[in-house]
């Protein structure tokens, strides 16, 4: 009996002992945690809410109706075919790129697009002081024009003082054309776009992250290297983040079809979730933000593709794992 109590009492004790522990720590943590709140000092100004900030409409109405009048191949985004003497070049460019460079060579790197948003964007205000931005573009043997118009479509379709710089980071490519072609065409042509090139291959991660380390905008935008940014693509990007530099923004993204390249929507938008397998999924919309459009609304999940996100806050959170090769994968290193 004796025996018992005292374990049991001892167990208490060491049962009390351990809430006490727990709340010191729960309490330690607290005050750290408000301590690191209050500490920081964001580097990107947040906007008082109190104060709404003044809105303008970013709109570029010279580009817009400069673009509202070509005509041509693949302008307008409209489909566009080769003529059947280009066909053997057409399958060559097609295997290597799994869409038509024979036919994206034809189309003007600066072609004009149709404008098929939420018809509430064409009306809707930005606030004014926007910050500016890097835009990184990794790629690996990518196809000559289709690099190039992501670049020209970014030049192009943003206001001028907000594009700090454009990386286009070779993750050692393996064409010709991309090496010294590529150097001499954008020194020439293009302001502001400039080429990082990795010694050896070492995927996508590692790319986007050489481009955000040489990024000096106040915002990193990451892009694929066969996108088109269309018209006034950046300020909605760009605001939530000047309201909070902690907001992620990722875009709508369309879809150019790899065989016309035809411009058209991918569907009016979905949320990000995973499924059971940890594989990506597109959930529908919710009621409440569908009622909202065009207003931007809240996903638990992104996609890694296209996004806009604050540099300070990207550092922040420690950039991208180093450690992950190809596509996002961590390679699996042979322990010999
Ligand atoms: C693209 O550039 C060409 C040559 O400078 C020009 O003639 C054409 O109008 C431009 N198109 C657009 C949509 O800006
Ligand atoms: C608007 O578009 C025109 C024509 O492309 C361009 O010259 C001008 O710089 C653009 N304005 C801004 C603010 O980017
Ligand atoms: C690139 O790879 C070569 C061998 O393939 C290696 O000797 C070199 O150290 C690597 N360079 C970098 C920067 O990792």
């Amino acid at each position: 009996m004796v025996v018992l109590q005292r374990c049991l009492l001892r167990l208490l004790r060491l049962r009390s002992l351990l809430i006490i522990t727990i709340i010191i720590v729960l309490v330690y943590m607290f005050k750290t945690y408000n301590q690191e709140e209050a500490l920081e000092v964001p580097e990107v100004p947040i906007q008082d809410a109190h104060i709404a900030p003044p809105k303008i409409d970013w709109h570029n109405y010279t580009q817009i109706e400069y673009e509202r009048k070509c005509e041509g191949i693949g302008e307008q985004g409209m489909p566009a075919h080769l003529p059947k003497s280009d066909s053997k070049l057409e399958e060559k460019l097609y295997s290597e790129n799994g869409f038509n460079g024979a036919l994206s060579d034809k189309i003007p790197l600066n072609r004009s697009l149709p404008d098929i948003r939420h018809p509430g964007c064409k009306k809707k205000l930005y606030i004014e002081s926007l910050p500016t931005v890097s835009v990184v573009v990794p790629f690996h043997n990518e196809h000559w024009s289709t690099l190039l118009r992501t670049a020209f479509s970014v030049l192009y379709r943003s206001p001028e003082h907000l594009i700090k710089e454009i990386f286009l980071v070779d993750d050692a490519s393996t064409k010709g054309f991309l090496k010294r072609e590529l150097d001499e065409y954008v020194a020439k042509h293009m302001s502001k776009v400039s080429v990082i090139r990795l010694a050896n291959r070492s995927g996508l991660i590692t790319a986007r992250l050489a481009g955000a380390r040489e990024a000096t905008g106040d915002v990193l935008v990451f892009l694929d290297s066969h996108t088109e940014a269309n018209v006034n693509w950046l300020p909605p990007l760009l605001e939530p983040i000047a309201l909070n530099y902690r907001t992620v923004v990722c875009p709508f993204i369309d879809v150019v079809a790899h065989d016309t390249f035809e411009y058209r929507a991918q569907d009016e938008g979905a949320r990000g979730a995973f499924d059971w397998e940890l594989f990506y999924k597109r959930l529908p919309v919710l009621p409440k933000d569908d009622a909202r459009m065009p207003e931007p609304f809240e996903s638990p999940v992104m996609a890694g593709g296209l996004f806009a996100i604050s540099r300070v806050f990207f550092w922040e959170l420690g950039g991208y794992d180093p450690g992950l090769d190809i596509w996002g994968r961590r390679a699996v290193r042979a322990q010999l």
